[in-house]
């Protein structure tokens, strides 16, 4: 099985690499490819493709889409052997870029549920569901309010997985989270 990130951002923003390298944490650096992408960087994570997954014709491939009419279930583990997901920073409301993707694929879609997760997050789901978690087995904290200074608090608009009641967030991301809100 292997994960597949369409990098669809016009830079590869600081946040991104911090987002790839927890992906390539959480399902291994020879589980992930980076595809739409010719930075250097990324190859540490994984490997860096510069084509876009598109023309890269994918067999038994599935886009984890929002929009998607059917749910991910553990019985597509044996189904496919590629999950692609957008390379996109989380914004809100959704822009809805995943959109672009969807149609440049024909292959078959499943959601995370309608709630927007960030590509890390998305990615963690997935592999828990694929090792044998239905979705609502999950528990999960949406729009967790963060601490960000003595008297402030920031609210990110996402969902996350919920590990001993708090947000799983890659701790690389904080200084990044409390900087930019
Ligand atoms: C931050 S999301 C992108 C959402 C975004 N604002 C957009 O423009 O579509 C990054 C990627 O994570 C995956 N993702 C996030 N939430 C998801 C969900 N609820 N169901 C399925 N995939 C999801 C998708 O592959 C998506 O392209």
């Amino acid at each position: 099985m292997k994960i597949v990130i369409e990098h669809m951002e016009p830079k590869l923003w600081e946040w991104c690499l911090i987002e790839y390298e927890h992906i390539s944490k959480i399902i291994g650096k020879n589980n992930v490819w980076f595809t739409n992408c010719s930075n250097k960087e990324v190859l540490k994570f994984g490997l860096v493709k510069k084509e876009s997954v598109a023309k890269l014709n994918l067999p038994k491939s599935c886009l984890l889409d929002p929009k998607a009419e059917k749910e991910l279930s553990p019985e597509d583990a044996e189904k496919f052997d590629y999950f692609i997901f957008g390379g996109i920073l989380g914004n809100a409301p959704a822009e809805g870029r995943t959109q672009i993707l969807s149609k440049e694929l024909s292959c078959e879609k499943r959601s995370l549920g309608s709630k927007q997760m960030s590509t890390d997050t998305a990615v963690l789901v997935t592999k828990l569901v694929l090792d044998g978690k239905k979705l609502e087995e999950i528990s999960f904290i949406d729009s967790p309010e963060l601490k960000s200074g003595k008297n402030e608090s920031i609210i990110m608009p996402y969902r996350y997985v919920s590990e001993k009641g708090k947000p799983v967030i890659y701790k690389k991301l904080m200084p990044l989270i409390k900087e930019e809100f």
